[in-house]
């Protein structure tokens, strides 16, 4: 027996969910399906459990891709504005912690609840618990065979994320379709994700491990002012989450603990204020305390002169040095940890109105899975809203 339907979709996370209630509005016979036995569990764990479910600053340079243009029409069409509405709708609040970023104060489960009343008002299916083992295309239509059962349908929504963190069912499934059918795939690679550190820069951060401090960190582009946090592995926090999705193996990472660009200032301050004191003591007003005591010796500064005998050309250079230290990853925490995978479906092939492939009619990809990777945040939410809404229109 074929079961048979307008639109199957595969992935029960932000992106499918959302895809599968504006397609059944539409009228369209909708089955959504995912191999876990919850629906979006990633909604549920995000924000902290309170879901930052987007971004007031969303912009298209938010974003990451190699296509910098193709993001610009979805999230100009469904913005973060469309779906405050819906949430209101829905009788759910919100707050702006910081930056923007809204976070639902009834918590994710709400969220996710929400999403599969819409489904469920608009007629939508859901099977989880469902491995597929194949998807086919025969004479304009798509072929789904998941544990024995076979599923027809002639809109193919393919809505099943990236590869970070696999334990919670993380595949590369959207990426093998892709592939099957002949779509090019921009190398996944981890974003959002914490460095780690080797050698002596292992050790050294390892010391500190939870001392968080605010700075600007940035990668070969894009500099990121939001704290920083030294962990047993090396560094992480807002600022060096958002700086490692811009980072390449074998590059540099430059820090700069004066963010507000007041450095030299505040060394002449305790200059004028401490002149006996050294170096270390002067930061001990200015940074952690464990970290004032390692910042000279880390950034090869005068730690046995008093700030008296510094001269203020010398001063300004120490405040230099605190302001461009650049130290090298070893590499990321990887998929264990990364918050999204940047790279994905390449874009090139795709509709940006309605994330049709452009090689195979009926074919959709959306959410984290395409070549779109946004800021931290809210804003991977707010793609994967907008990226199932131009879909959810379009099949
Ligand atoms: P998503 O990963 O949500 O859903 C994919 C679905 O497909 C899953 O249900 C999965 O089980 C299913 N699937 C996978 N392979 C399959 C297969 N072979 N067959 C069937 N089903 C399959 N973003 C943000 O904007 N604000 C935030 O606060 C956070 N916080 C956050 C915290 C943490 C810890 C993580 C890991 C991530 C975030 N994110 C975030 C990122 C955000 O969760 C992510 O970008 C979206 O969930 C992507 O939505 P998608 O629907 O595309 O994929």
């Amino acid at each position: 027996m074929t079961a048979t339907f307008d639109v199957i979709i595969i992935g029960a996370g932000a992106a499918g969910l959302f895809c599968g209630a504006e397609a059944g509005k539409r009228g369209r016979r909708v089955l959504v399906i995912d191999h876990a036995d919850k629906p979006a569990e990633k909604v549920r764990i995000s924000g902290g459990g309170r879901c930052n479910f987007t971004n007031l600053e969303t912009r298209p340079d938010r974003f990451l891709s190699q296509n910098p243009h193709f993001a610009k029409s979805a999230l100009s069409r469904y913005t973060p504005h469309d779906f405050l509405e819906l949430m209101a709708r829905n009788r759910l609040t919100w707050h702006e912690k910081t930056l923007g970023q809204l976070f639902c104060d009834q918590r994710s489960g709400a969220v996710i609840k929400m999403l599969l009343d819409e489904l469920e008002t608009a007629g939508g299916d859901l099977r989880l618990g469902l491995q597929v083992s194949s998807v086919d295309h025969v004479d304009g239509r798509f072929r789904v065979e998941a544990e024995g059962d076979a599923l027809e349908c002639s809109r193919l929504v393919i809505a099943s994320g990236g590869l970070s963190i696999p334990k919670m069912g993380a595949s590369g499934f959207a990426y093998d379709v892709a592939r099957q059918f002949h779509h090019n795939v921009i190398m996944p690679r981890p974003a959002l994700v914490p460095f780690t550190f080797s050698g002596k820069w292992k050790d050294a951060f390892s010391e500190l491990s939870g001392v968080s401090v605010p700075a600007r960190v940035s990668a070969a582009v894009g500099a990121f002012d939001e704290a920083l946090l030294f962990t047993h592995r090396g560094l992480s926090g807002p600022a060096v989450l958002q700086a490692s999705s811009y980072w390449r193996e074998g590059e540099d990472i430059e820090i700069d603990l004066f963010p507000a660009g007041d450095g030299f200032d505040r060394l002449k301050q305790a200059k004028a204020a401490h002149p006996k004191r050294g170096l270390a003591n002067a930061f001990a007003g200015l940074f952690p305390e464990r970290l004032a005591s390692r910042l000279p010796d880390w950034l090869d500064l005068p730690s046995d002169k008093p700030l008296g005998a510094l001269s203020n050309a010398r001063l300004e250079s120490v405040a230099k040095a605190a302001s461009s230290w650049r130290v090298r990853p070893a590499g990321t925490e990887g998929w264990r940890t990364a918050e999204v995978t940047a790279g994905g479906v390449d874009t090139d092939e795709l509709s940006s109105k309605t994330m049709e492939s452009r090689r195979v009619p009926g074919l959709y990809f959306i959410g984290e899975c395409v070549d779109v990777t946004g800021w931290l945040g809210g804003y991977n939410f707010q793609w994967a809203w907008a990226s199932a809404w131009a879909a959810g229109q379009g099949v």
